[in-house]
């Protein structure tokens, strides 16, 4: 190859950002050369390792968006400990078919069961099938929306928040919400409406969401769009943390004997 061609092709591939058949290039060809691979072998080797750099990259950049507290997958979730779980139902949740169709997901149940760590697995998984996903605390995003409507900018706000394809509302009703955070809640329920996912946790029971809200009517109206189209998973056991706590007095004991 001459130079002329040589410089040419390096400001094409970036013209096209394509910076990773950029940077292997030289050394690939080399190899190739050696090896003696056909011009097929060669392009799909640079090709495929260009496409697998774009899709790391953009995993990269959804998950610095979704803003997860942590990363837990369903797969470090101990489906023996909380049998009231179906496992097939969050199978088949991890398969994304709700996210896909704008349906909803609601966890509920105690303190310590699994309700986020869940919700952060679903969000992982909707993460690398190319779905963009915010994760917020329920009081967070009220908060967010609060200050935005403070400066006359909710419209805005709510429209981008209706963007992401997923949207995770962790802890809604740890604490009751006035009337304007509720209806800051109904607004933005109401945009997602068919439109996007919430994958929502709470631990308290539907029945007692007109407390939260402050108001059975608008409780009513959130739950009506809320559950139209959505997967319900109650857990009912105990908390995770509750086996720590027992294994390490089981250690203490032991402990205790070792020294008698
Ligand atoms: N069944 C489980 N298997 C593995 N880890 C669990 C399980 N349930 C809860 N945990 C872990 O226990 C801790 C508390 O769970 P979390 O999801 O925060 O509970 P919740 O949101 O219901 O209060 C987290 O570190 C979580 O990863
Ligand atoms: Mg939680």
């Amino acid at each position: 190859m001459g130079n002329l061609e040589y410089e040419r092709l390096h400001e094409n591939l970036k013209t096209l950002d394509l910076p990773r058949i950029s940077e292997s290039l030289d050394s690939y060809l080399e190899i190739a050369s050696k090896k003696n691979l056909s011009t097929i072998e060669i392009l799909d080797h640079l090709i495929n390792e260009e496409v697998e750099h774009k899709v790391q990259k953009s995993l990269n950049f959804r998950m610095r968006i979704a803003k997860f507290p942590y990363r837990k997958t369903l797969e470090e979730f101990d489906f023996s400990f909380q049998p009231s779980i179906d496992k097939k139902t969050i199978n088949g949740l991890a398969g994304m078919k709700f996210a896909y169709n704008a349906e909803n997901v609601v966890f509920l149940g105690p303190p310590g069961v699994g309700k986020t760590h869940l919700a952060i697995s679903l969000g992982l998984n909707a993460i690398k099938n190319g779905i963009t996903t915010y994760f917020t605390s329920a009081s967070d995003l009220i908060e967010d929306l609060k200050r935005h409507a403070h400066q006359g900018q909710l419209k805005d706000r709510l429209k981008k928040v209706a963007r992401y394809q997923l949207l995770i509302l962790d802890e809604i009703g740890y604490l009751p919400l006035s009337m304007d955070d509720a209806n800051l809640f109904f607004q933005l329920v109401s945009r997602r409406y068919e439109k996007g996912s919430i994958v929502l946790t709470s631990n308290k029971p539907f029945r007692e969401w007109d407390k939260i809200f402050g108001d059975e009517v608008v409780a009513s109206a959130i739950l009506d769009r809320l559950l139209h189209h959505a997967t319900v998973v109650n857990i009912r056991g105990e908390s995770y943390r509750i086996k720590d706590r027992r294994k390490l007095g089981l250690l203490q004991k032991e402990g205790a004997e070792t020294r008698q």
